[in-house]
């Protein structure tokens, strides 16, 4: 029998240059989607797939995130005293009780194999889950991890979450070759962090969800610096994938990168259309926008 599914490593360390100066002084992490930030979204996604421990391997400058996971008393009491339970729900909400927070410092940005190897004191001899709240993934009936979780359970072994992207995006991606076991799980056969074009082996990317077995970590000890001077995770995988099986998994839902710009926009948009309270009102708000970009005449250049 193999262990359930019941922590997740939320690397969290990065620096968001990306987004400056959003990310000056706060993580991007804590960029808000409508009303929550990315990381909350990750830590749902988690929870949603029976995770009760959240691991989240920090840097400098991260302490938002301790505190949005963390209760805020004096908050409560006030809302409690206006009156205002809804919101109290809300901020309830965010986690329910049974699940546990744990921070680990990651004192220098060696890259995600070393963030994912800085979890190994409290996921032990575990299989457990990494998730990159950049990637942001929107979903019609199971969230990804769960999906991810499925079929973990029923075939033991690593999944990797996989999306076939155009071939000119593969070398922004880990990407996987394999042979297909049914329509969208592959058996993977080989792996290679941020290929160029045309040393790709597929267009099949590697997003950021993983399930791993504690195997990884062993391998992380010992696999030296690879794509840009950092310790990658991917390097790892291909370690591990000559002793063990991996599969890749390509899930069902829309993924967002969140750490872009544009990635990040579109993921508003579809949030804030879908969210219940602003939804229809937005909604209505980019039709009235798109009419009035059509009757807007473009100014005529040297006239
Ligand atoms: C990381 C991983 C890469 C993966 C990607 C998914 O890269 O190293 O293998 O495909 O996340 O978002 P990063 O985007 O952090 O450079």
């Amino acid at each position: 029998m193999m262990k359930p599914i019941k922590k997740a490593v939320f690397p969290v360390a990065g620096m968001g240059t990306r987004f400056l100066p959003a990310t000056k002084a706060n993580p991007k992490e804590m960029l808000p989607v409508v009303d929550k930030p990315l990381i909350q979204y990750a830590a749902n996604e988690a929870v949603a797939a029976g995770v009760d421990t959240l691991i989240f391997v920090t840097g400098r400058h991260k302490r938002a995130i301790e505190d949005h996971f963390d209760g805020a008393y004096e908050l409560e009491r006030e809302l409690e005293a206006k009156g205002k339970q809804k919101m109290l729900e809300v901020l309830k909400g965010i986690l329910p009780d049974h699940v546990k927070c744990v921070f680990i410092r990651q004192s220098e940005a060696l890259g995600l194999g070393h963030a994912v190897l800085c979890a190994r004191p409290v996921v032990n001899d575990e299989p457990f889950a990494v998730i990159l709240a950049d990637d942001l993934i929107n979903f019609a009936e199971k969230p990804c991890l769960s999906q991810m979780v499925d079929v973990y359970r029923y075939q033991h072994c690593s999944v990797l979450g996989t999306e076939i992207v155009p071939m000119d995006e593969v070398s922004a991606y880990g990407v996987v070759a394999g042979s297909e076991v049914r329509p969208g799980l592959m058996e993977v056969s080989g792996i290679v962090e941020k290929p160029k074009k045309e040393d790709a082996p597929s267009n099949c990317a590697v997003v950021g969800r993983y399930i791993l077995t504690p195997r990884i970590f062993d391998l992380l000890e010992s696999t030296p610096r690879g794509a840009g001077n950092e310790y990658q995770l991917t390097d790892a995988i291909a370690a591990l994938l000559k002793e063990e099986r991996v599969l890749s998994y390509n899930f069902e839902g829309r993924r967002f990168d969140c750490g872009s710009k544009l990635g990040y926009l579109k993921a508003q948009v579809e949030f804030a259309l879908e969210h219940e309270e602003v939804g229809a009102d937005f909604s209505d708000f980019l039709e009235e926008l798109a009419e009035r970009r059509e009757k807007v005449v473009p100014l005529k250049k040297n006239a």
